[in-house]
This record gives C-alpha cells, structure tokens and sequence, in this order.
C-alpha cells in the first residue's frame, strides 16, 4: 500500500538512515556505502564509502537504459532566435568531449573549476562534464559585476575556467569577457586556462598562452567516461550572501544531492520520466543547479535552457509560447516572473492564445510569493500553482506541497509542510518551542537530510558561526516564520541583512560595505523595502563626513554606479538618499527594521533604546521625499 505523507514524514525523522538509505537504492552506485550518515564536528556527511558519479546518473543512465534518443536539453532562445533540441545521445556526447578538453588541460577530480555564462546549453555541458570526471564547479551568475567573480575566483582558486564572449539581456548584449577579463586582472588567483565559447554577437579578444578557443578545442578533443567518485566528494560550490560582504562557498556532495533530487522530481514535482520539466531560473542560482541541470536529467526528463525573460522577450505571453511549443509539463519560476507578466497582461490575454493542456503543475519559489500572484497565476492559467521554501544551502524543498505523494489542500500564503528529512521547528530568542501560530526562528534540528550543504569552502569557522551556533542543536534557515496547528508553514522573512530582489538573493551588508567605500561618506545603511515587482529592493542611506562638500545628487549617482560596479546590476541599488545622522540604539546598532517599516507605510513605534529621538522623524521625512511609502500599492 502507497505510504502518505505523515507516515513517511515520521519515518525520515524518526529514522532517517533507514528512511535514505531505501530511497539510495533508487540511484546508481558503483559500490555502496558503508555508513548512511556519519557526523564529523558539525559535518553530516551521507553516504560514506559509497561510490557513484552524479553525471552518470544524470546521463548515461539513461541511455543504458534504452532512452539515448529521448529529448534531454531544449535550448530557445527568444533573444537570439535560436533553437536546439539535444537527445540524452547528444548531450551525453557533448558532455563527455568537454570533460575531455577540461581533463585535456590537466583537470582532474577534486580539482575546481570555475563556470561563468549565459543561459546557453554549453552551461549545463560544462557543468556536467566537471561532475563527470570529479571536478568541482562553482558557476557564478553572469549578473555580478567583475569584483564579485574575482573574489570567487579567490577563494575557489580554479587553474581552469570556462566563460562565454558575452550574453545577451533582451537586446543588450552583455560582453563577459572583458568583465573576465578584469576579474583575473582583480583576483590574486590567477587561473592558467580559459575555455571561451564565442558567440556571434561579440567575438572577444583572446589573451594568448591563457585563452582557448571552446568550439576549436572540442573538435580536437576525445570524449571520456565517468569517473566514480566518492559520495561524499564535493560535486560543486554555490556562492551565497549572507550577512557579511563576503559571499559564503555553499558545498554540496554527490551523493547526498542525487538521492535528494530524485526524491524531489518523484515527489515534490510529480514529474515522469519523460516530461518535459521548465525550470525558468538561470544556472547561476541553487534553482539553476538543482532543477536546470541536475533534478530533471535525473528524473529522466527533458530540461529546458530559455534565454529570455518573461516579458520582453518579445512579449509577456512568452512563457505561454515557451509550454504550447514543448509541451512542457511542469513550470518553475520566481513569483516575481508572474508579477512581471501581470503587469504587462493583468486580463491574461496572451495566455488565452496558447495550448497549455500539457502543463499539469506551476511551482514558485526563490521569494515569499503573495497571494495575489498565486490566485491571478492559477486564475489565468487553470493550473495548480504550489509554492515552495528552500535555499541554496539545502539545494531542495525545505517545505512543500508533496503532490507526488499526496497532494495536499493549498492554503495562499503557506509553501505548506515540511519535506522528509527536515525536522523543522520555531524556537523563540531564548531556543524555547514557540506553540503553533507563534512567530519566531524557522530551525531545523539536527541532523540534515542529503543535499544540505557540507559546509562552507575554506571556512569553517563560518559555516558553524553562521549556521550551528545560535542554538545547539540547531540548523539556523535565517527565515522567521510559524507553523500553524494543521503543520503548515508560514514563512515571514529574513532575520538577517539578506534581501530578495526579483528571487535573487543578496547581502544589504555587503551593499553597505561598498556604499561605505565612497571616500565623503562617513557611515551608510543599506535596507530591503517592498516592492511590488521584484519583491524586495535596497535603499540607501548615507551620512557624509565633515566637511565633505559634494552635492547630493552628484554623491547618489556616484554610489548607485559604485554599486553596480562592484556587487552589479543584478543588485538593482537604484534609491538612496543623504542623511544627517543614521537612527541608532544606545548600544550603536542602526534601527534597519524600523526605517524599513517607515518606507513600507507599516506602523513603527519609537524604540526605547534609541539614542536620539529625533532622527527617526528625520529618516522618515527623507523617506518621504523619496516618494515612500507608495501611494495605493494595490
Ligand atoms: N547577465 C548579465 N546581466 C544580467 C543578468 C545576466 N545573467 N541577469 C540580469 N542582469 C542585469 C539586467 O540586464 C538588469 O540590468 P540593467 O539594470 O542594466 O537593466 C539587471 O541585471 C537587473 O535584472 P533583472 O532583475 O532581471 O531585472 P529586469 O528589469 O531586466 O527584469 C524581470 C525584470 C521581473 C523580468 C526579471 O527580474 C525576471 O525575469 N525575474 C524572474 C526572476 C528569476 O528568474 N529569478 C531566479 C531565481 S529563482
Ligand atoms: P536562495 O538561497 O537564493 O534560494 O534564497 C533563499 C531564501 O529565499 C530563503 O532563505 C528565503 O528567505 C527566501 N525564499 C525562498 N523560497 C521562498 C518561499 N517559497 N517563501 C518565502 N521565502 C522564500
């Protein structure tokens, strides 16, 4: 008899090596492992003494399996206007050449190798081909500016790199060489090899003795086979912000993650071998990782690389055109996606016109979706939309709507219950269990389930700082929230100085940091305030030093352009403003949350520890000169 979800979520908490180690079975291994889970110092390691190989499960698998001629990868390209289909066959041929031109130029396993692109099919072959021979990738989002590659390049140290002449945003063509190029110049690392895929849009130049040509290397180059690795050998690293400036290097293991995609695409997605599965993201993100490349390859789908945007390009039905044209079954995007496509065509006329009788499910994720976007998304489409909690760190679905094991009755608002594995819980400020429908930290206590991160790339000290310490015991998500008394879960926000713009995830401290870099600015505060496309947005505040004498308006420009260069355009910091004096408490700590209510028009009360009262009605009024809180939000 088919087990429902209270009966599988008690067993994966009561017993969870018992409960990983049947779903374990339901991947490859060249040799099993000896031990489920082994906790080393804080490290939950699964898997351990297992051999396996990621790409292999992801490709050849499938192939031994009599599925080689079934569609693997659609690449379309509204901005380009090109299209391929690639069978498990070719992609797998692909994939195994450019492991070969990487193994070619001496990368072997456990080697890092660093993937800065556009959403091109050469993304995900160079990510596989890494996972193919052991290598390490760590893909960074092609919108940072050179700053933010040169301090992964930094600290992931890779001798090879592969990157693309440019991408292309709507009709911009974005040159990522050069920005390449001024990361190496930046980065004490220095990398020996680039691989550059030329795209007809830009040709870059190429620096001799260190720049290969991507497409001419592939023609000289054999294709190799898969290498086991161990199951707890990293298989890539994922830079995330957290409260500092410097990002954190989130590892995630072979093992532990392929178990866990596959019983995610099994059941958090319902999706078939078969489907065709529409993960609109971009690879530079854990969505990229987990449900691009590695979730539907495994679950022996067809995965789709689009490079596009929802609207623009050329219009807001493109999603629509995108699920008719491919018969994709499941969606997955940011609600900001949705809010964006609203805007343009709030009636959903252009969805009027496409067949989407293929589509079965539209899952959201990345930022809290609200509920209007989830009612209109359903309304205009017909479709089940179920939100979704996770973050980089645990590479899936912390909470969800398990539709492939039973689906459960949507309530707006709540990405619903916990998945296996996560034994999630609200403690209050002193590590007390807060009741049912109280606020307070959304923890996981430990252990982890597979796939949650290994640690943090070269820094211990961080990962238990950031992660173990706060209570012991204790897995901090940096999410507040509560679970109501039907075990649904609320999730409110960040408690720390993490925003989410358009379901990208960036630290307002490393915002502040090169805010502050400006030689006429004394201090600064960076906040997240609402906003009604993306979600979230960073504002500014700045205090100048004595005697500085720029103007206002010259100094805004000058950091707006600071940060776009250092942190880039991703981090959309476009408002900000100079003020006298930052609101502080008595103990020095800035007042964040407080302005943030001001400039979202929520009721604020004058804290008692403040040290001045009467910088908050100062703060509060350069708000408003900014034109916050926004009139009618609707
Ligand atoms: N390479 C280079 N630049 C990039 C980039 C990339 N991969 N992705 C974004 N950028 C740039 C954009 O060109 C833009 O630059 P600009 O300030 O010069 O215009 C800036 O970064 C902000 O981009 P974006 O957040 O995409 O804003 P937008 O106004 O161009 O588009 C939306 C708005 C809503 C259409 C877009 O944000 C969107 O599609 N969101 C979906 C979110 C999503 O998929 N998130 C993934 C996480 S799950
Ligand atoms: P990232 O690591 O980039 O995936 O960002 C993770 C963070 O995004 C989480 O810690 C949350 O703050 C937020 N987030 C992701 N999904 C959701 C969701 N479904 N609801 C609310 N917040 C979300």
């Amino acid at each position: 008899m088919k087990k429902l979800y209270d009966e599988v979520y008690k067993e994966s908490i009561e017993n969870p090596e018992k409960f990983w180690a049947n779903e374990a079975n339901k991947i490859h291994w060249y040799q099993k492992w000896d031990k489920v889970l082994d906790i080393v110092d804080g490290h939950y390691r699964w898997f351990v003494g297992g051999k396996m190989n990621t790409c292999y499960n992801a490709l050849d698998i499938h192939i031994d399996q009599g599925r080689g001629g079934e569609n693997a990868l659609i690449y379309d390209s509204p901005v380009t206007n090109t299209k391929k289909i690639y069978t498990y066959y070719e992609l797998r041929d692909e994939v195994a050449k450019t492991a070969g031109m990487l193994a070619n130029k001496g990368v072997k396993k456990g080697d890092t190798v660093v993937i800065y692109m556009p959403m091109i099919p050469q993304a995900v072959t160079a990510m596989l081909a890494c996972a193919r021979i052991g290598a390490i990738h760590s893909v960074v989002f092609g919108g940072f500016a050179a700053n933010e590659l040169a301090i992964r390049i930094n600290d992931a140290k890779p001798d090879v790199i592969l990157s693309a002449s440019c991408g292309i945003e709507v009709a911009k063509v974005i040159q990522y060489k050069p920005l390449l190029d001024e990361a190496i110049k930046l980065s004490t690392h220095k990398p020996t090899t680039c691989f550059i895929y030329q795209r007809e849009q830009y040709v870059a130049d190429m620096t001799t003795d260190r720049d290969v040509d991507w497409l001419q290397e592939m023609t000289k180059t054999k294709a190799v086979d898969c290498v086991p690795v161990d199951a707890i050998d990293p298989l890539y690293i994922l830079y995330t912000s957290g409260t500092t400036g410097t990002p954190k290097g989130v590892i995630r293991s072979n093992g532990g993650h392929c178990v866990a995609m596959k019983w995610s695409m099994d059941n958090v997605y319902n999706a078939k071998t078969g489907d065709v599965y529409w993960a609109a993201s971009d690879v530079g993100w854990v969505v990229g990782h987990s449900y691009i490349v590695y979730g539907p390859l495994i679950g022996g789908c067809a995965t789709m690389i689009y490079e596009g945007k929802p609207v623009r390009t050329p219009d807001p039905g493109a999603f629509w055109r995108v699920c008719e044209e491919y018969k994709v079954n499941q969606l997955f995007a940011a609600p900001t996606a949705f809010r964006a496509i609203r805007r343009e065509d709030p009636e959903g006329e252009w969805a009027k016109k496409y067949d989407l009788s293929s589509l079965k499910t539209i899952f959201v994720a990345g930022e809290r979706c609200d509920s209007p976007t989830l009612h209109w998304t359903k309304k205009i489409t017909s479709k089940d939309v179920m939100d979704h909690w996770w973050q980089t760190e645990t590479g899936w679905a912390i909470v969800a709507n398990p539709i492939g094991l039973e689906p459960m009755e949507v309530k707006p608002g709540s990405p619903t219950k916990a998945m296996p594995g996560f034994n999630l819980q609200v403690l209050d400020a002193d590590g007390k269990e807060c009741e049912a429908g109280t606020l307070g930290n959304l923890v996981l206590k430990l252990p982890l389930p597979p796939s949650c991160l290994m640690g943090i790339w070269q820094n211990d000290t961080r990962y238990k700082r950031s992660y173990l310490e706060f209570y012991d015991g204790y897995y901090l998500t940096g999410d507040s929230g509560y679970i109501d008394k039907d075990d649904y879960v609320w999730v409110m926000g960040r408690m720390d100085g993490v925003i989410n713009v358009a379901g990208h995830r960036l630290s307002t401290g490393e915002m502040e940091e090169v805010v502050a870099k400006h030689p006429d600015i004394a201090e600064c505060a960076v906040i997240g305030i609402d906003d009604q496309l993306k979600g979230e947005q960073p504002m500014g505040f700045v205090v100048l030093k004595e005697g500085a004498t720029i103007d206002d308006e010259t100094l805004i420009k000058d950091v707006v352009q600071l940060v776009r260069k250092e942190i880039g355009p991703v981090a959309c910091f476009k408002i900000a403003t100079v003020v006298d004096k930052l609101p502080k408490t008595r103990s020095g700590k800035i007042l964040r949350g407080t302005m943030r209510s001001m400039a979202d028009g929520k009721q604020w009360n004058m804290p008692s520890t403040i040290e001045d009262k009467t910088v908050l009605p100062d703060i509060e009024k350069s708000i408003n000169d900014l034109g916050f809180p926004i009139k009618n939000k609707g």
